[in-house]
């Protein structure tokens, strides 16, 4: 099976490497990549949001399965383009990918599937923002004020703030940007990443993973894109992702069915354990960063073979996932100032150790591997359990250089004291 993979992070680069131990993958490719995806895939340059271009592409290197990472050219239909070519691909259509482009489409399939999530409210008049505020802050009640960009904002776009004066600052400047603003009532308990190879209405879940998208230890400062992730979670109960699967991921994929857009490809549910139960912060169409990286450093199953299944309709035959004992930890190496404008062309030393990803990196013309990106480099340690595979991922970020970078220091810290339950 000769497979082309679209996108340039750490999770297309741990997409290639799971792909890469699957003995019936016979080829690697990958559009655009960066300087660590083309130690194993042939690298190409493309615009992956032109369909036709990618088309173009997967028809000369005579591609039997496109793999589309990243949200942006789903939700623009780049999927749609590579089936209508007649080339299998594991990504959802352009309809299908309103779950994570629209956040109204999101919660109408949400009310329709039974789905419990946070109350919502859409604000596009700055006339309006102050009642809006009124009735979603604390003193209605909340414990803070979630407002996010309601389009594609890759994390950062969301701020969750007990002042009255940030939220109204950062909702007002997203509305003065264009941007229509939603804001959400507060979903409080330990965050969840489930993703799940969805095929229709079939539904494999991959292990449950928690990621940390606040910039600093101890869940300070601003949201960025994510800063590290682990997986499994001790913590949560096998029967809460088994009510996760069949009481969420299901009736959604079964609604979307219903609407006439059945979603084919990865679709990561992002919950809340509150202590009424799981409820739904957001639902992605794709694989999430940086939980990707950690989650396939514990799968056993071949990777090209289950998407491929899920892309040519036959993945209720798959049989059940196989994953490796223990745990992995994926730790976020960031540029200067990430998670604004990142200080960028630093020679990075050791990013060619194993376990190390590469997310925002260029090779120069004198060979140098530099810093392209705010996030640089995701590194994945495993282990027998979560404090083995943390010493094994700082092991490994301590074997880095990159002049200014950051990273958190207390990445799976709190789950491998015990310190998180549900
Ligand atoms: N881990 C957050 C995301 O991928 O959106």
């Amino acid at each position: 099976m000769r497979v082309l993979v679209i996108g340039s992070g750490a999770r297309e680069h741990a997409l290639l490497l799971a792909l890469a131990r699957d003995p019936q993958v016979s080829a690697l490719a990958v559009a655009p990549g960066n300087a660590g995806t083309a130690t194993v895939a042939e690298q190409h340059d493309v615009d992956i949001t032109d369909g036709a271009a990618v088309v173009a592409l997967a028809r000369r290197l005579e591609s039997d399965l496109v793999v589309i990472g990243p949200e942006v050219p789903l939700v623009l239909g780049v999927a749609d383009a590579v089936r209508a070519a007649g080339i299998a691909c594991f990504g959802p259509s352009r309809d299908a990918a309103r779950i994570e482009g629209s956040k109204a489409f999101a919660k109408d399939v949400m009310t329709a599937a039974g789905v419990r999530t946070a109350t919502s409210e859409v604000v596009d008049n700055p006339a309006h923002l102050d009642a809006a505020l009124n009735r979603f802050g604390p003193p209605a009640g909340q414990r803070a004020w979630v407002v996010k960009d309601d389009g594609l904002a890759a994390g950062k776009g969301v701020v969750v703030t007990a002042d009255r004066d940030a939220a109204r600052s950062h909702a007002a400047e997203l509305l003065e940007e264009g941007h229509p603003v939603l804001l959400e009532s507060f979903l409080d308990g330990p965050e969840v990443s489930l993703f799940c190879v969805v095929d229709g209405e079939t539904v494999v879940p991959l292990l449950p993973a928690q990621d940390f998208k606040r910039v600093g230890d101890g869940d300070a400062g601003p949201n960025t894109g994510g800063m590290g992730a682990y997986t499994p979670l001790p913590w949560l109960p096998a029967e809460t992702v088994t009510a996760i699967v069949e009481g969420v991921v299901k009736p959604v994929a079964a609604e979307m069915v219903r609407r006439g857009c059945g979603f084919t490809g990865l679709l990561y549910a992002g919950l809340a354990i509150t202590s009424a139960g799981p409820a739904v912060v957001e639902f992605n169409c794709r694989f999430g960063d940086p939980e990707t990286q950690a989650v396939l450093a514990l799968l056993e199953s071949p990777l090209g073979q289950l998407l491929n299944a899920a892309a040519t309709g036959t993945l209720a035959d798959f049989g059940a996932l196989r994953w490796h004992p223990g745990s992995a930890v994926a730790v976020v190496i960031a540029a200067e100032n990430y998670p604004g404008r990142p200080r960028l062309g630093d020679a990075i030393t050791g990013a060619g150790a194993d376990g190390v990803l590469h997310a925002g990196t260029a090779r120069r013309d004198d060979g140098a591997i530099v810093s392209a990106g705010g996030r640089v480099l995701a590194v994945v340690g495993t282990g027998a359990d979560l404090a083995a595979a943390r010493t094994d991922a700082y092991r490994r970020v301590a074997g880095i250089k990159l002049a200014g970078s950051h990273h958190r220091s207390d990445i799976a810290l709190a789950a491998e004291r015990g310190q998180i339950s549900v």
